[in-house]
């Protein structure tokens, strides 16, 4: 199931990057609100709280969607723990500026009291969203990531919250980020459009599935311009989502008689993962 499409958003330099607060306005931060919203829907039978974003290879957007999801989140009042679970590469504390000298690993190794993992979150911004970065670097993160004190971690931190978001690594490359997914409420796939291939997708959703991690759908990244679908060029030329909402549902009875596409028409059909 594709739960959105997201555009390239060109940014034009790194500080960008958090569109759902650089720039709330466009149609990029509309459609982090859709996906959003899908979610919700996703996962309508399960009480949602913990979500990690994954990919099968790197540089699909993970920490990008984890990023403005999480502020999407905490936007409707939501409290959110956005935790950067990629301890190889990671850069939440460069997206949020924030310092990386605590975070999950110092708190791995801590002690399991209260104090030692609020110690280890960041205030940011926007006052419903706290992030955990990864913390020092460590020398076994396969060993911590598939450890029963991270997933005692994960369970603290919902504690903490109504959702903790986790960044991670991409599955095909760090085989433990299915282990980790497996502790997650649910799991959101990434796929660059760019990058998407079928034996790919097959092999990250069999491996996330074998581990019985809740696959709750796909988001479509980076789709070009007139491959998004009308629906999201209809709001970059009207930019007010009443008018932008009012008329995609006009447009999309107009396209049941045209044959119009639907907003995730770019994504082929073999990528229809039905929720576990
Ligand atoms: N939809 C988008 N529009 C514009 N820029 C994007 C988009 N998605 C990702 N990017 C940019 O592409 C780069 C790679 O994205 P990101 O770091 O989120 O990927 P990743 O999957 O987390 O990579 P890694 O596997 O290395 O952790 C970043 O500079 C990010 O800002
Ligand atoms: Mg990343």
């Amino acid at each position: 199931m594709t739960l959105g499409t997201l555009p390239d958003a060109r940014l034009e330099s790194a500080d960008q990057t958090l569109i759902m607060l650089k720039n709330p306005h466009s149609t990029d931060a509309e459609a982090f609100r859709v996906l959003r919203t899908n979610l919700l829907f996703a996962s309508v039978d399960h009480k949602l709280s913990s979500l990690l974003i994954t990919s099968p290879t790197p540089s699909e957007g993970k920490s990008f969607i984890s990023s403005n999801l999480a502020v999407a989140f905490a936007q409707t009042g939501k409290r959110v723990i956005l935790v950067d679970a990629d301890l190889r590469k990671p850069t939440l504390h460069r997206v949020f500026g924030l310092v990386n000298n605590v975070g999950v690993t110092s708190a791995l190794v801590s002690d399991t009291s209260v104090n030692a993992i609020t110690g280890a979150l960041q205030t940011t911004a926007i006052p419903e969203l706290q992030v955990m970065t990864s913390g020092p670097l460590p020398p076994n993160p396969s060993e911590l990531l598939s450890s029963q004190r991270m997933q005692d971690l994960l369970r603290q931190l919902q504690a903490h919250c109504d959702l903790v978001v986790i960044d991670s690594p991409p599955v095909v490359v760090v085989s433990d980020t299915a282990v980790l997914a497996s502790h997650a409420d649910g799991v959101l796939l990434a796929f660059s459009h760019d990058k998407l291939r079928r034996d790919i997708a097959r092999n990250t959703i069999g491996a996330l599935r074998q581990v019985n991690a809740r696959i709750l759908g796909a988001v479509l990244n980076r789709v070009e311009g007139n491959q998004h679908g009308y629906y999201y060029s209809y709001h970059k030329s009207y930019g007010n989502r009443y008018y932008s909402t009012h008329y995609s549902a006009q447009k999309q009875n107009k396209s049941k008689l045209t044959g119009a596409q639907s907003p995730s028409s770019s994504a082929p059909p073999w990528l229809s993962i039905h929720p576990a």
